[in-house]
């Protein structure tokens, strides 16, 4: 189904930065799309010819060359640099190309409105975790973009991690929770591993046993379906050990601070883009 929906195109990936060029590597690393039918862009030239040479696709400052040889146009800059971007493509653009945007806070609708009418535009907000296969996207679909354009967005982001299509008025929950919770992990990771530096276990063994218990952890929570309060019970013998780090949780606000951030990112997911 995936090779169906791809097979033959071409693709163009507009700012290949962190969440561009990683995708660029993981769409090439998976075999989604050939070299010869992919092209990036940055803003810099000696960014160009560096990150040209590391993903040995063809990488340049030309959106609208770029746009003018594909199929299908990643939208991968900063919110704040779409309208410009959408405004020198838009002559290349029309109801035959499918614009996927991953800018957070970006409306498929003023997408739509910049880059004419009837060009299908399907919003994505994937993470990091794309980078080894364990991605996390959110997609929601525009006006014009008809069920295909979806699953076409949908076998892209499938195949570095799992997806979900939410209604639009969820994408800046979405940003919040997924696009910006793998740092917010990472800063539980790295307390766990300081954690166990404190009660005196090298660097090393200590990251192992932190990373793989909170992947085991998500794991379980995925493949059991089970709710993670039921999960967190079979850990917690009475009078054991567990419980009493949990008490030290509490005290600690933990529970309250993780949603305090997924609230805050996603307020701010609603703010960041500067209408032009
Ligand atoms: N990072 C994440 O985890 C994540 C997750 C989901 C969605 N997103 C979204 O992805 C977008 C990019 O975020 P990022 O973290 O990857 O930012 P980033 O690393 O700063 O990447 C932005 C890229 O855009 C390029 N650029 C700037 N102006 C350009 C122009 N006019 N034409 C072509 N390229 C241009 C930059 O080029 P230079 O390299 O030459 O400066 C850079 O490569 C944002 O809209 C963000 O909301 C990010």
């Amino acid at each position: 189904m995936t090779a169906d929906l791809l097979a033959g195109r071409s693709f163009a990936v507009l700012g290949a930065g962190k969440i561009g060029s990683l995708l660029v590597r993981s769409f090439l690393a998976q075999g989604l799309v050939t070299a010869e039918r992919l092209r990036a862009t940055v803003r810099r030239p000696e960014r160009a010819q560096v990150l040209g040479r590391e993903l040995a696709v063809v990488v340049s400052t030309d959106n609208v060359a770029a746009t003018r040889d594909a199929d299908v146009v990643l939208l991968c800059v900063k919110p704040q640099t779409v309208p410009g971007v959408l405004a020198a493509i838009r002559p290349e653009l029309g109801p035959g190309k499918l614009v996927i945007s991953v800018a957070a806070s970006v409306p498929t609708e003023y997408i739509e409105q910049h880059v004419g009418a009837g060009v299908p535009v399907v919003r994505a907000m994937p993470n990091t975790p794309c980078a080894v296969g364990s991605g996390m996207t959110g997609l929601c679909a525009g006006r014009s973009a008809q069920p295909a354009h979806l699953e076409t967005a949908r076998a892209l982001f499938q195949a570095v991690g799992r997806t979900v299509v939410v209604e639009e008025r969820l994408m800046d929950a979405v940003t919040g929770l997924s696009a910006s919770g793998p740092a917010f992990l990472y800063v539980v990771l790295e307390s766990l591993i300081d954690g166990g530096l404190k009660v005196g276990l090298p660097r090393d063994v200590a990251t192992l046993l932190a990373a793989q218990t909170m992947l085991g952890a998500a794991r379980m929570a995925l493949e059991t379906g089970d709710h993670p309060a039921l999960l967190k019970d079979a850990v917690t013998t009475p009078a054991g050990c567990t419980i009493d780090g949990i008490l030290e949780l509490e005290e600690g606000k933990l529970r309250v601070t993780l949603i305090k951030a997924v609230v805050k990112a996603t307020e701010r997911a609603g703010q960041l883009l500067v209408r032009a």
